[in-house]
């Protein structure tokens, strides 16, 4: 997922000058180059664990593009560019539009002191204890109430996007509710994310409708935003000097509200497990055995369910909510890659390069898993089926939602929706491996929930 202005500068020139004969590969990279990435070079790079696309005339203008493969080392060598010692400002830039959205920095687009200041002061509220508790309550009472109440004049999408938004708002940002329509301003504005472009008139509408949401929840709930723990409070990095007025700027300078984007990776990973795991009897029927032997359910007692665990790793693998981690290159960078022998080389990416680690494209790929377009969370009851599952990126850039908080998620929503039969209105649509976005095009619709046959007769009991 990424702008397409974004290569627009290298390949604007290069097209002008474009002869026939080169028309068939030329149009490909000129019109998507990330396309040709994730599948011919993807392909490519089977006989080293990696390939790279060097610019031949008449293309000088465009980056080098480099993809790799084969082992989580390989993929390392790729997400954790640009950061540490190696320190390179451009690695982020291939999230620029991210920013513009946002309308300021946020910590994916950030690199050294700043991003490393930004993490240590999100973490806590998506990993420790305290907040990890808030965190299940919240989400098991929010779960049972979206499934007890479903709303059938709204898509699977805007009912589940809902939930998602407003658990971040509230266990994460301190914001302690959203309204629908709120919801569907973040919503709208992470579409716009991957249908559109910094720039277009849809896309200036939806950063400005964003920009207006944060003022309005930021106003809305200031005194309890400043008295409490919080993300955007700890963003807002206000002093005890900070006069009133001093401190709302602040709190409004920090364009919280938009860290809300990163619903829609939740939302689809949720919407995955529960429309996949509502399809075969046979996943429920297990899912629901293991369940019901745990009446009084902890969140102790939940992460040690293996089967869910197996469930919440399948469906990470089968939606790949991120497809595509992109680095890209100010100076040249050599990349340790190590080959199915074990044997390590360094090859080097020019400065500008574009450096891929193809996360979905490895999750659905036969050389590592049996059947990989059928959902089967079985696969996972193999311990070396995490050997190429990276579905959180690698490193130090590694999502920090990854081990507890969106595992929590997706956990409390598998309790509460397996308890009914839900049918929807149409098959889910196949998402090809090499897509660039891992969402569904179209919307899916509920018609009715009934209680579970099965969970009929464990209440009769
Ligand atoms: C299933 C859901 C999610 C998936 C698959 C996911 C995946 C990812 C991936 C792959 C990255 C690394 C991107 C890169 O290296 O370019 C990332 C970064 C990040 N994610 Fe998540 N994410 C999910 C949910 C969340 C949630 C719910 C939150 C917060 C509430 C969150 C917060 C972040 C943050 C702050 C970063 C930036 C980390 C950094 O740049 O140091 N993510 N996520």
């Amino acid at each position: 997922m990424i702008s397409r202005a974004y290569f627009a500068k290298w390949f604007e020139a290069a097209s002008i000058y474009l002869p026939a004969t080169m028309q068939n590969f030329g149009e490909r990279l000129l019109k998507d180059p990330i396309p040709f990435a994730v599948s011919t070079l993807y392909d490519r790079s089977f006989e080293n664990d990696i390939a790279i696309s060097y610019p031949a005339w008449p293309f000088q203008s465009s980056p080098t593009l480099v993809v790799v493969s084969g082992s989580m080392q390989n993929m390392l060598a790729v997400t954790s560019y640009g950061d540490g010692e190696k320190l390179d400002d451009a690695s982020r830039q291939p999230l620029g539009f991210i920013k513009e959205m946002a309308g300021t920095d946020n910590i994916i687009n950030l690199t050294g002191a700043a991003s490393i200041d930004q993490r240590k002061k999100i973490k806590p509220f998506l990993t420790e204890r305290a907040s990890l508790d808030k965190v299940f309550a919240d989400s098991r009472k929010i779960f049972d109430g979206l499934f007890d109440h479903w709303d059938t004049s709204i898509s699977l999408r805007d009912n589940v996007g809902y939930v998602c938004t407003s658990l971040i708002a509230k266990c994460v940002l301190g914001i302690p509710m959203l309204t629908r329509e709120q919801a569907g301003v973040v919503i709208k504005a992470g579409n716009l994310l991957r249908e559109s472009e910094p720039g277009k008139p849809d896309f200036v509408a939806g950063e400005e409708a964003l920009a207006k949401l944060n003022d309005d929840l930021l106003t809305l709930h200031k005194d309890v935003l400043l008295s409490d723990k919080n993300y955007i409070h700890a963003k807002a990095a206000i002093a005890t000097s900070d006069s009133e007025t001093e401190k709302f700027a602040k709190l409004l300078a920090t364009r919280g509200v938009s860290n809300l984007l990163v619903e829609s990776n939740l939302t689809m990973l949720l919407m995955t497990g529960i429309g996949y795991v509502n399809q075969s009897p046979e996943i429920k029927k297990r899912l629901l055995d293991e369940i019901n032997s745990h009446p009084d359910m902890t969140l102790e007692s939940m992460r040690k369910l293996s089967y869910l665990d197996c469930t919440y790793k399948e469906a990470l693998r089968f939606s790949s909510p991120t497809p595509i981690i992109i680095r890209a290159t100010s100076k040249p960078a050599d990349l340790a890659i190590t080959d199915q022998q074990g044997r390590q080389k360094i090859y080097r990416a020019s400065a500008h390069a574009l450096l891929f680690a193809p996360i979905r494209r490895m999750h659905h790929d036969t050389c590592y898993w049996k059947n990989p377009e059928t959902f089967n969370p079985e696969r996972f009851e193999d311990p070396e089926a995490i050997k190429h599952f990276m579905p959180f990126s690698l490193g130090t850039r590694t999502c920090p939602a990854a081990s507890h908080f969106n595992e929590i998620i997706f956990k409390t929503a598998l309790l509460a929706s397996v308890k009914y039969d839900l049918q929807f209105d149409k098959e889910f649509e196949r998402i090809p491996a090499d897509s660039l976005t891992s969402r569904w095009k179209q919307e899916y619709y509920v018609t009715k929930i009934e209680e579970s046959l099965q969970q009929r007769e464990k209440n009769r009991l």
